[in-house]
């Protein structure tokens, strides 16, 4: 396709992205006219974030005027799944201009996208986009976004105990972030922030910024036990939402949600919301310590992986450890997973894991005689994620193929589901 030229986002395109953006983001909700959340994001973005540099966005340069047409931002972070670092680019801001629409710029912009991953080592990508819409490039749905009860106002609140609640400054930055660090070790799917990302949280945000949150802290006397990260106001069908909440001390928990519920239905009493929204998991202790309320059907991202090898590369420490924990030796030098195209093979010395290599896909992995596993991408990325069992993926994917039982207990064991307790950097 030639009249558009590809390319890294420069900070003289921050005007002009801002613009672009806010003109085609969220227009039902502004009945057509540029929102402000969106550009001031964008310019946050762009501009001053402690991990977001203007070569992190992609953009469609139309070459007869030279001006930016369509882009997207591809977010780098890591999250932690029980403790193994995972790099993860989140995209965010995907947008075409409506007259240069029907060009296929998304597909391309996404092309240069996976092939900087692909070859950076940043095995995964995510969005929470328009329904099927990214199927079509690459993405399966593949975890769950959150899922718990909307909860109507008034929400009872029991005894908080001794802890209480207050809002964030920029001085328990630190605090928050050796929070993160201890949970970020834990049996869970996470998003760390260290204290220069907690800072900007509380304090380095546009106030127009739509991702800006308010921060307050769970205390015990003086010392923070934990925190709470919730809209600013409520959103536009009156609910106020919640994307975390955490406490140090697992025990505290009980009490932790009662403080949070009492200062979060004060919060929607002075902002006249209707409704808590916590956007957690319904296993989330804040919801499992909470009220039943309204149960509501839980979002999901898309994910992709283009390195699948590298991905249980990445996770080579957290398998050797659920094997070693499970008492299993596998009695081959190998396992070769299959991901119908690219494969895995996992390598063992005396029964224990050692490597992860790429290695060349069978042509048909399901009869192959040295494969052991074929497993559809999506399937792959499913388990990996802790997102389904190996048995519900067998029987969810007819072509999820399992050479034997020994195999079917090894996977078993390796790919536990595990509870998604991320709130994504923006
Ligand atoms: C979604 C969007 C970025 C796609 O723009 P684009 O890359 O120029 O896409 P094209 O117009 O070339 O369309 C490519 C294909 O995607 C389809 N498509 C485009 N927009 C779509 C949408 N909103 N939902 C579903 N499919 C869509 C087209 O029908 C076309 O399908 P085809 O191959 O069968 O002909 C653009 O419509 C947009 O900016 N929308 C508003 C902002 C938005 O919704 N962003 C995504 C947030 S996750």
């Amino acid at each position: 396709m030639t009249g558009y030229l590809i390319r890294p986002g420069r900070i003289a395109d921050a005007a002009d992205l801002a613009r672009l953006q806010a003109e085609v983001q969220l227009q039902t909700l502004t009945g057509g006219q540029p929102h402000p959340g969106i550009a001031a994001w964008t310019e946050d973005l762009l501009d001053g974030h402690p991990t977001v540099t203007p070569d992190n966005f992609l953009v469609a340069e139309h070459e007869a005027t030279g001006r930016p047409v369509a882009s997207l931002a591809a977010l780098r972070q890591e999250w932690s799944l029980a403790g193994v670092r995972l790099p993860i680019v989140q995209i965010e801001l995907v947008g075409t201009a409506p007259e240069h629409r029907g060009n296929r710029l998304t597909e391309r912009l996404f092309a240069a996208l996976h092939q900087t991953c692909d070859t950076s080592g940043v095995p995964l990508q995510m969005i929470e986009g328009i329904p099927y819409f990214y199927r079509r490039l690459g993405y399966d749905y593949a975890l769950v976004a959150d899922g718990a009860a909307t909860l109507p106002m008034p929400v009872p609140a029991g005894p908080a105990g001794e802890l209480m609640m207050r809002p964030a400054t920029a001085a328990d930055a630190d605090t928050l972030a050796a929070v993160d660090r201890r949970l970020a070790d834990g049996d869970t799917l996470f998003c760390p922030r260290d204290a220069t990302v907690w800072r900007y949280e509380i304090t380095g945000r546009r106030p127009a910024d739509i991702a800006r949150r308010e921060v307050a802290v769970l205390l015990r006397g003086s010392v923070v036990r934990g925190y709470l990260v919730h809209g600013g106001r409520p959103s536009a069908t009156g609910e106020l939402i919640v994307v975390a909440a955490a406490c140090d001390v697992h025990a505290d928990w009980p009490h932790a949600a009662n403080s949070m519920y009492a200062y979060l239905g004060e919060l929607c009493r002075h902002h006249e919301a209707s409704a808590m929204r916590p956007l957690l998991g319904p296993d989330h202790p804040l919801v499992r310590f909470g009220p039943p309320g309204v149960p509501r059907r839980p979002r999901s991202w898309y994910l992709r992986t283009g390195d699948p090898a590298g991905l249980l590369a990445r996770l080579r420490p957290l398998l050797h450890a659920r094997w070693q924990a499970a008492g299993m030796r596998w009695p081959a030098p190998t396992i070769t997973i299959d991901s119908y195209g690219r494969a895995a093979r996992l390598e063992f010395t005396d029964g224990e894991l050692t490597s992860v290599t790429a290695t060349r896909g069978a042509v048909n992995p399901s009869m192959d005689p040295a494969t052991h596993a074929a497993i559809p991408p999506g399937a792959l990325l499913q388990l990996a994620l802790g997102h389904r069992t190996v048995s519900e993926v067998l029987d969810i994917w007819p072509d999820c193929v399992l050479r034997d039982r020994l195999t079917e207990q090894f996977l078993t064991a390796a790919f536990p589901r595990m509870p998604v307790r991320v709130w994504p950097r923006t």
